[in-house]
């Protein structure tokens, strides 16, 4: 039977704001790249052919980015959940899509070091309902939090508990077989009034004791908040191998490429500006005279960086910064102007959206 893929991109990100106004909050570009991407390239490792995509109320630039998913070598079908009412209920959005296949669920906001060849493995090893990831975590209240016994069977499972019976937070990749439908027809909202996957998998397990458990090898992170982002960026960025490193730029002689620097065709580095990777610079970008960029530093597409210092941030595309000074742990969206102002009064100037976020 084959594997279908199941992408959640879904939600408000209210904690993101004001990059979520306008913008899926899975579109928001790690090392240049949307965020969803990533899921979507661990569905195709693992096989997969169809891919359902769920849409929740902020939809801009997925089916641009996505299309058809011809580009991805997949065959992307949209689903519209419109109100987020959980992951449960996302799986009932796709019920059709998913027939009496088994599906790999992906949280499009969830990026993992891993692919999926454990969930696989899992899989095909046994006869099982479903297969979970799990990793230790600081602050398992924020998480669904499952326990094993030695021998890694399931004692308890719950979404976010206040008092947490293990360290074990379930990563949002999921492997299901169509068993899980039935459970999901069962459910009822959860106190944050939404039908929780966590809730699911308890049922599915009572029911047949077949829900394996993955720990994870890699790196995990869930991308709430603005920290996460950069922490993602970082780790993304960490770990390219060389030939991701291909830098287009015309460096002049006198810039200096320090490390693993990526840069898309049109970009210039000018004569005495510093980058340091690993660095990501998207194409069209100009880095001058003055200006220093890097480590972790991702910048989109057409992106100015004039006298100031740039790092471990993200830029979206045509961001211009024209400052002396140091830049760090910022997320910039499209088009921001950042510059000193003119005229000799003192004072500083700002045109900023709601929810924005100014540390000075
Ligand atoms: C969801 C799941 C939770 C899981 C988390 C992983 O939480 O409900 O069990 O640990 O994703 O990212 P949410 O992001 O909906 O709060």
């Amino acid at each position: 039977m084959p594997l279908k893929g199941l992408l959640l991109a879904g939600g408000h990100g209210t904690r993101l704001r004001p990059l979520t106004f306008n913008g899926n909050k899975h579109m928001i570009p790690i090392a240049n790249q949307p965020m969803l991407v990533y899921g979507l390239r661990h569905l195709k490792e693992a096989g997969i052919t169809d891919v359902g995509i769920i849409l929740g109320p902020i939809t801009e630039g997925i089916r641009e980015a996505i299309g058809d998913g011809s580009a991805f070598g997949l065959r992307v079908t949209y689903l519209v959940q419109g109100e987020p009412k959980g992951l449960a209920h996302a799986v009932i959005v796709a019920r059709e899509f998913l027939g009496d296949d088994p599906f790999l669920m992906y949280l499009g906001d969830n990026l993992l070091e891993q692919g999926p060849k454990e969930y696989l493995d899992a899989f095909r090893g046994g006869e099982v309902s479903a297969v979970v990831g799990a990793t230790p975590v600081e602050h398992p209240s924020h998480y669904g939090v499952v326990e094993l016994d030695r021998d890694g069977r399931i004692l308890s499972i719950e979404e976010k508990p206040t008092a947490p019976r293990s360290n074990l937070a379930l990563v949002g990749v999921y492997l299901f077989t169509p068993e899980i439908h039935d459970v999901i027809r069962g459910l009822t909202p959860s106190r944050r009034g939404e039908l929780e996957i966590t809730d699911a998998i308890r049922g599915l397990n009572e029911r047949t004791h077949r829900v394996r458990v993955v720990r994870l090898w890699g790196w995990w992170k869930d991308t709430g908040q603005v920290a996460d982002l950069l922490e993602a960026n970082e780790r993304i960025l960490a770990s390219r191998s060389p030939p991701y490193f291909e830098n287009r730029a015309e460096v002049r002689p006198k810039a200096r490429v320090i490390g693993p620097v990526r840069a898309g065709p049109g970009t210039v580095l000018e004569d005495g500006v510093t980058v340091q990777g690993p660095t990501v610079l998207g194409a069209r970008v100009r880095i001058e005279a003055g200006a220093s960029v890097g480590p972790f530093a991702s910048v989109g597409d057409g992106g100015i960086i004039r006298r100031a210092t740039v790092r471990r941030s993200i830029l979206l595309d045509d961001v211009v910064v024209d400052l002396p000074g140091t830049i760090t742990d910022s997320i910039v969206g499209r088009g921001t102007r950042i510059g000193e102002r003119p005229g000799p009064e003192g004072g500083r100037t700002f045109v900023l959206g709601d929810a924005s976020q100014l540390s000075i």
